[in-house]
This record gives structure tokens, C-alpha cells and sequence, in this order.
């Protein structure tokens, strides 16, 4: 009885048994080379897929990223941003660039702004659309960028997006900052912020609407870069201006928030960063790897764009995981 009870069910378990090890191998045998995830919790059985190799670059040969495929403009429809009027700082390169570039393909028109004259107008060659402007202007300048402000509003009228990229960094030891460094430092990251956020605001009241994006760090929240006291102190100062704008703004439909990138692949970090610091940055992401200009200019046109519309003075971290708060 015992006996016949045993045998009536390890024979199907076996055929079972069975069944899933062919399936199993075949599904090993059609993966394509290359690392996978496994889910082994899939109610059909272990399943596997390939991990794209964008999302391997730096953890297995150091291969540099490929730029991640941005959707077709049709699908940006629900960003709400056609038709509107954006200045960006600092579009002639890295995420300011890929920002403008996002903005433009979701239908807003770019106003491209940065103190490289060659730069931004090769950004603004690249954008699709035909109405944008690249604009060589210092951001340090405060009559100049009153005047871009002034500029804008009279050829468009309106100014719905200012996005405050631009910065310098310059990795010094303390010791090494002089008097000029920090004046520099201070009016390029931090005060040029206040006042295009104070001019651009004055624009956006009358329409009720208005996305200001400022770009801070996670060295404004983390001190671990000893060669940046003075740019940590800058981009720690973002913060608190974003704070203060969104509260002062906020009455007039005016959404302020800031953007805080982690170590991002371009030319400001490329230049200044050995390759030991590289490393140390890729460790330091749960992700593994730098980020790409245009997944922080997609973390920065969500800020901009209208799915942001009930969020202010927060700080939106893009950092592979590296900076948890
Ligand atoms: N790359 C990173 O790892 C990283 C990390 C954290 C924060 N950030 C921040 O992201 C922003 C963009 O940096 P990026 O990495 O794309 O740097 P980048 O050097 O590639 O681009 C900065 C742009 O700003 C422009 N610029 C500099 N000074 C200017 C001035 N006085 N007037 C007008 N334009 C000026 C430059 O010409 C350049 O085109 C900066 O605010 C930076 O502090 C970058």
C-alpha cells in the first residue's frame, strides 16, 4: 500500500522533474552570451534575460558609455512642454547640452546659454527645431544676464523654464584658494543662480506658471572631495537658494527645485578626475558605473516638465545610487 502510494507519485514528479530540466537547458542554450538576471521567483520557472551592456560600461572592460536612447519626440507629448520658452545655462556641453537637447525634442524653445560662443552655437545646430537661440553669454556677468533675460522675454514673450546649469570646478587643495578663486567660484555656481532665478521670476509671475531647475551637487551635501572645499561650498548654497526661491515663488505658480547629479562622464569631471577617482566613483554606486549627461538632463526636464506640478524646493538626486539621503 505504502510501497504503491511512493511509486504512484515519484512518477510524475519525476516526469516534472524532467520536464523542467529540458526546458531549462534549452532556455540556457537560446541565451545569447553575456551577462544575465535571473529571476527565480517567476511563476513560470527560472527566467533569464540579458543585461544590455550600457548597463555593464565601467564594471566589465571600462568600455565608455553609449548615449542612452532618448524616446522619439511623438512620445514626449506627455511632458507638456511644446510650445514652451526654456533657457538652459552651460548648453554648450555635458548635461546642460543633453538638456537642451531633451527639451528641444519635447517641443520647447531653447534658449542655449554659455560663455563658449563655438559651443553653444554647435549645440544649437544639433537641436531639432528651428527656433532656437544660442546666446554667448557670461553667467558671472549680472548686467548681462539681466539683459539675456530682457532679451528673451522681448523676442519670445514669455519665459517659461530657466534651467541654471553652468559651473566651474577647479580641484585645488584648500590651502590654494585665493581671493580671485573663490570670487570666481562664488559669482559662476552660486550668485548667477540667484540672479537669474530673481530675473527669470519676474517673468514667469504675470503667466502663473514657471519650472526653475538649479544644479547643485552631492558635494553640497557630502563633503568627501578634498580638492572642492570651495565648489562644495557653492553647490551647498544651490540648495538653500532653491529653498528660498520656491518659497517666494511659489504663490505665482512657480515650481523651484533643485538637481543634484552625481559623478556624471563629462568634461568637467573627465578632466579634473585620475583614473583612481574615476574608480572610487564608479565603487561608490550601487550602480557600478558614471552616469551619462542625458540621464540627468532626463531627472532635470522631469523637474521642468508638467508631471513636476506639485513638487517644490525638493532635491532630486541622480547619482546611481551613490548619494542616499
Ligand atoms: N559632471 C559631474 O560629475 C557633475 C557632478 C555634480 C554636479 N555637476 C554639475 O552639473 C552642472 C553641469 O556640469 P557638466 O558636468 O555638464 O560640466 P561641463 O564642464 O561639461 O559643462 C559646463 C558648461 O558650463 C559652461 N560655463 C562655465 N562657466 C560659465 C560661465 N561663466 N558662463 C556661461 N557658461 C559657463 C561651460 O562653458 C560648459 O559648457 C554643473 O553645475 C556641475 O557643477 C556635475
Amino acid at each position: 500500500m505504502v510501497s504503491g502510494w511512493n511509486r504512484m507519485s515519484v512518477i510524475p514528479s519525476l516526469t516534472l522533474f524532467f520536464n523542467g530540466l529540458c526546458r531549462l537547458n534549452l532556455e540556457v542554450a537560446a541565451r545569447p552570451p553575456g551577462r544575465h538576471f535571473i529571476d527565480s521567483d517567476s511563476p513560470d520557472g527560472e527566467r533569464s534575460w540579458p543585461v544590455p551592456n550600457s548597463h555593464l560600461m565601467h564594471v566589465s572592460d571600462g568600455a565608455p558609455a553609449p548615449a542612452p536612447q532618448f524616446p522619439a519626440d511623438a512620445t514626449l507629448a506627455w511632458l507638456g512642454l511644446s510650445g514652451r520658452v526654456a533657457l538652459v545655462t552651460g548648453a554648450a556641453s555635458g548635461i546642460g547640452r543633453s538638456v537642451a537637447e531633451i527639451l528641444a525634442t519635447a517641443g520647447a524653445t531653447v534658449v542655449a546659454c554659455d560663455r563658449d560662443r563655438p559651443g553653444v552655437e554647435a549645440a544649437v545646430r544639433a537641436l531639432s527645431g528651428e527656433r532656437h537661440v544660442a546666446e554667448s553669454v557670461d553667467v558671472a556677468d549680472l548686467s548681462a544676464i539681466e539683459e539675456l533675460i530682457a532679451r528673451t522675454a522681448r523676442r519670445f514673450g514669455r519665459l517659461d523654464i530657466l534651467m541654471n546649469v553652468a559651473a566651474v570646478l577647479k580641484r585645488m587643495p584648500y590651502e590654494a584658494v585665493d581671493e580671485i578663486e573663490w570670487r570666481r567660484l562664488m559669482s559662476i555656481n552660486l550668485r548667477s543662480q540667484y540672479w537669474l532665478c530673481r530675473a527669470a521670476g519676474e517673468h514667469m509671475k504675470p503667466r502663473g506658471w514657471g519650472r526653475i531647475v538649479n544644479v547643485s551637487s552631492g558635494a553640497g551635501f557630502v563633503a568627501q572631495d578634498t580638492g572642492a572645499t570651495a565648489y562644495a561650498i557653492t553647490k551647498a548654497g544651490v540648495l538653500t537658494l532653491t529653498k528660498s526661491f520656491a518659497r517666494a515663488l511659489g504663490p505665482f505658480g512657480i515650481c523651484v527645485n533643485t538637481l543634484v547629479p552625481g559623478a556624471t562622464e563629462t568634461p568637467m569631471l573627465t578632466a579634473g578626475w585620475s583614473e583612481s577617482d574615476l574608480a572610487a566613483a564608479r565603487a561608490r554606486a550601487p550602480l557600478g558605473r558614471l552616469g551619462h549627461p542625458m540621464e540627468i538632463a532626463r531627472a532635470g526636464v522631469f523637474l521642468a516638465s508638467e508631471l513636476s506640478s506639485y513638487i517644490s524646493g525638493h532635491a532630486l538626486v541622480a547619482s546611481g545610487g551613490a548619494l542616499m539621503r
